[in-house]
């Protein structure tokens, strides 16, 4: 079967360029929806995605990359993007480059190798700027992949010392098959407040016949119209934007830039719809307000902790908490996933989101018989107010009946947590493994007051704590 990887063209394209934490999936759809042509992954490695389980996620409408580690979503994706999207992979390692791509061919557009980063964890690993030294092994990861995926491959690199050298690497790259080269105009060792070298981008685009997206010109982009008066410095038909749409989105925007108050409230809705966790949105909207963290709004946002308390902040407190209950009631219960050895099947494409698989018994810290245990997760979102914390009204309840303070006591498995709770000679803990100490605490809490009467169990039903 001959295969189709023109279908995705790079050609006269303005593009949302790889970025950590910041390309994740409610910004590369906002980045779409005001105008971009293409969006690209933040740099997801190898390694990681390897050991990810591809789960349809029906209440979101989503298809999630899950850690079965830890039950973390590594990659989100959906049908908004399918087209547009080009996932982006740190490797240093050709087989694994294609065993990644094997398993998301059927779900993104396009696979980029990162060539472009001088971070130390990606020197390292071989990956990143490293490989544009080693340029025999970039050559077999590239052809590899061109060899044996249906999605066009492109790769990301930086200049090297002369333009000589940059024009003889892309040529060699280029002969592999790649669709496209992406290059940001700086040298590895020159960060981002040094000035760029569009001219080295126009010398190697006259040079050879493969599309390249020009990159590296947000000190200069403004407005929309800069975008284009940076491209045109490079003499090449596509551009790819990092920190100017980081910054404000609707840089994309033909009609010009929107009031960065609006873009973050749109942000967040789309974060609450596709269930985007806190501390990835933090950043984000972090990054957004930059200097406006000195107002009082800012100030306030500093000290959120959850989703809810974000949106709060721009009149979205009420969408984030029904629409976090309608996902819970749906059977959105992706942590429940989360327990000490969970192993990933072969079925486990098709399984519901509840599904739980352990290993044997006797890999997972044993429960002891003294313990009262009820299979309990601690959401944040269902408590508002810090009063009504478990741990609180726990607290309250012991100092009022002088029954002395309850002591929490941490067990840990792999990167899980749960908590055995100590109050009035009784031990309390819950059987569901929380991501971290805190939730663990308050989980074993919610067992104790459950266990006292001072909470029904039909109201940890409704919000999702306990399953039906
Ligand atoms: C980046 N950059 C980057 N590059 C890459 O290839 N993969 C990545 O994951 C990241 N991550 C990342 C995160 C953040 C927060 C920033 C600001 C940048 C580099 C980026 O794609 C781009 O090459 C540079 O920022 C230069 O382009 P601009 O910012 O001048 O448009």
């Amino acid at each position: 079967m001959t295969v189709d990887k023109t279908k995705l063209s790079y050609r006269n394209k303005i593009i949302l360029a790889p970025m950590v934490r910041v390309g994740t999936l409610p910004m590369r759809l906002l980045a779409l929806e005001y105008g971009a042509d293409i969006v690209y992954t933040e740099e997801l490695i190898d390694l990681k995605m390897i050991k990810a389980k591809r789960r349809i996620n029906d209440v979101l409408g989503t298809i999630d990359f899950v850690d079965p580690s830890d039950g973390s979503i590594i990659f989100r994706t959906c049908d908004k993007e399918k087209d547009k999207v080009v996932l982006q992979l740190g490797t240093s390692d050709a087989e694994r480059a294609l065993a990644v791509g094997k398993i998301v061919e059927h779900d993104v557009a396009g696979l980029d190798i990162n060539m472009g980063c001088p971070k130390e964890f990606s020197i390292k690993g071989g990956m990143g700027v490293a490989l544009l030294s080693k340029p025999d092994k970039a050559v077999e990861i590239l052809k590899t992949l061109v060899d044996n995926l249906k999605i066009p491959v492109t790769c990301k690199i930086r200049i090297l010392p002369t333009t000589e050298d940059t024009i003889n690497l892309v040529t060699k790259f280029a002969a592999t098959g790649i669709a496209a080269i992406g290059i940001h105009c700086r040298r590895k060792d020159e960060r981002p407040q040094h000035q760029p070298h569009p001219n080295v981008i126009k010398a190697v685009a006259q040079a050879v016949d493969i599309p390249i997206i020009a990159n590296g010109g947000s000190r200069e982009i403004d407005t929309y119209r800069d975008i284009f008066k940076f491209r045109d410095r490079c003499g090449v038909d596509s551009i790819m934007v990092a920190r100017a749409a980081q910054l404000n989105v609707t840089i994309f925007r033909k009609e010009g830039l929107l009031p960065i108050f609006d873009v973050i409230k749109k942000y967040l809705k789309l974060c609450v719809d596709y269930d985007n966790p806190q501390s990835n949105t933090k950043y984000c909207v972090q990054s957004m307000l930059k200097e406006l963290q000195e107002t009082p709004l800012g100030k306030k946002f500093l000290l959120t902790q959850t989703l809810h308390q974000i949106c709060n902040l721009w009149d979205l407190g009420d969408y984030c908490y029904k629409k976090q209950l309608e996902y819970q009631e749906k059977g959105n219960f992706g942590r429940r996933e989360v327990c000490p050895g969970a192993i990933p099947g072969d079925d486990e494409e098709t399984d519901g989101p509840q599904s739980k698989k352990h290993k044997p018994e006797s890999e997972t810290p044993a429960s002891s018989p003294d313990i009262l245990e009820h299979n309990i997760a601690f959401y944040r979102a269902n408590y508002v107010e810090d009063t009504s914390l478990p741990k609180s009204i726990l607290h309250t309840f012991a100092s009022k009946n002088f029954k002395g303070v309850p002591k929490y006591e941490i067990q840990r498995f792999d990167k899980l947590f749960r908590a055995i709770c100590s109050f009035d000679g009784k031990k309390y803990a819950s059987t569901f493994w929380e991501k971290n100490k805190k939730y663990a605490e308050q989980g074993s809490a919610l067992v104790c007051l459950l266990n006292l009467g001072l909470i029904e169990e039909s109201e940890l039903i409704k919000n999702g704590s306990i399953l039906r």
